[in-house]
């Protein structure tokens, strides 16, 4: 068989009625005039509240100020610790450690590489003031039981939805169950802007002023400072009309995800050596990650094979190269290509070359 070259993501493969509009309406806001603020911003986050069943959602600048301004929102602030896990990237750690507060990590589950709820009940029996719970690779975790665990100890938490738009556990959407729900809009996302941008989702009012207050120097009213630790974190007009119109696809496409991942699992499973982490019902299978204890060979042995496979995340946050799993999963980890512009051609030459290797 001829070698293909597949990228690992491809955001030019874009549809030509997509990019058309994109066009238009990028154009429109520049004829505006109006560039901060406006009813681009305003009508994405009506509509981006109500796609996440949440009655508010806050527009920023990116996901990594999402969970910062929704730490702070719900009251963490410094010397405070927040329970995060060390295997999602640095996303969470950054965060905390912005605030002044601590991050306290607790290892993941074996399975789903998502955080072990046990360690999670253990960590909340010290003395923390906060968790981040992660939908890593865009599986949900329990929220059921996060919810529960959370409320029986009266600790606040938000959740990084940064990688699972339009996930669900048990038919509700994820961002929705913790105070806060934090999403990053990166290019390469489920949902993803030509740029930076962010938001948060809510159901509760006052948290929703708190975060509208954060995002603009901590302004109730203009020049008026009502909240501490305030920055400027706002989301452009024209990053919130590409929001707009990609909103719209945002369901056809993490099932055109969901079906890459069908391909892979049915072709990779029972492999020797390959484990396929278990994705919840209700992922959204924003990568899709396989681990192997020879994770260079096959990397390598991909990559002569013209397929760009990525690693997330090659190495723990500093502080929890200690917990095992989390150890384990950053040495073993590999992300096959999975993007909705992937044709089934593609995924199954993947397959094909893993098949040859493993
Ligand atoms: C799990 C997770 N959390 C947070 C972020 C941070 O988002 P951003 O890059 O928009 O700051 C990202 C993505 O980069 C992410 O994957």
């Amino acid at each position: 068989m001829d070698t293909m070259l597949i990228p690992f993501n491809d955001l030019q493969r874009i549809e030509p009625s997509l990019e058309a509009e994109l066009t238009r309406r990028t154009s429109e806001v520049i004829h505006s005039g109006h560039y901060i603020f406006g009813p681009q911003s305003k009508t994405f986050e009506t509509r981006f509240a109500k796609y996440s069943d949440c009655a508010q959602c806050v527009s920023l600048n990116s996901g990594t100020d999402a969970l910062e301004l929704g730490l702070r929102a719900i009251g963490i602030g410094p010397g405070d610790k927040v329970i995060t896990v060390g295997n999602a990237g640095p996303y969470g750690s950054c965060a905390i450690h912005q605030i002044g507060a601590q991050p306290v990590f607790v290892d993941i589950e074996p399975t789903t590489l998502n955080i072990s709820l046990e360690a999670l009940e253990s960590a909340l029996a010290g003395d923390v003031q906060a968790a981040i719970i992660t939908h890593l690779y865009g599986s949900p975790v329990d929220l059921e039981q996060v919810r529960r665990v959370m409320e029986s100890r009266g600790i606040p938490w938000v959740e990084d939805c940064a990688q699972a738009h339009g996930a669900r556990w048990r038919g509700q959407k994820v961002g929705s169950f913790a105070t806060v729900g934090c999403f990053s809009f990166y290019p390469t996302k489920n949902l993803g802007a030509c740029g930076d941008a962010g938001a948060c989702v809510t159901n509760c009012e006052k948290t929703a002023k708190r975060l509208r207050a954060l995002r603009q120097y901590g302004w109730g009213k203009k020049y008026h400072i009502i909240e501490k630790g305030g920055r400027n974190s706002r989301m452009d007009e024209i990053q919130a009309a590409v929001l707009l119109a990609k909103l719209d696809h945002l369901d056809t496409w993490n099932l055109r995800r969901q079906e890459i991942s069908a391909i892979y699992r049915e072709r990779l499973s029972e492999l020797h050596q390959l484990r396929l982490p278990q994705q919840a019902e209700g992922s959204v299978s924003h990568l899709f990650v396989v681990a192997h204890p020879k994770r260079e060979e096959l990397r390598l042995h991909l990559a002569e094979r013209g397929v760009t496979a990525a690693i997330h995340y090659p190495v723990p946050d500093p502080g929890s190269e200690s917990l095992p799993q989390t150890k384990r999963a950053c040495a073993q980890v590999l992300s096959l290509p999975c993007f909705p512009a992937l044709e089934d051609r593609e995924v199954v030459y993947i397959c094909d070359q893993m098949r040859e290797l493993v």
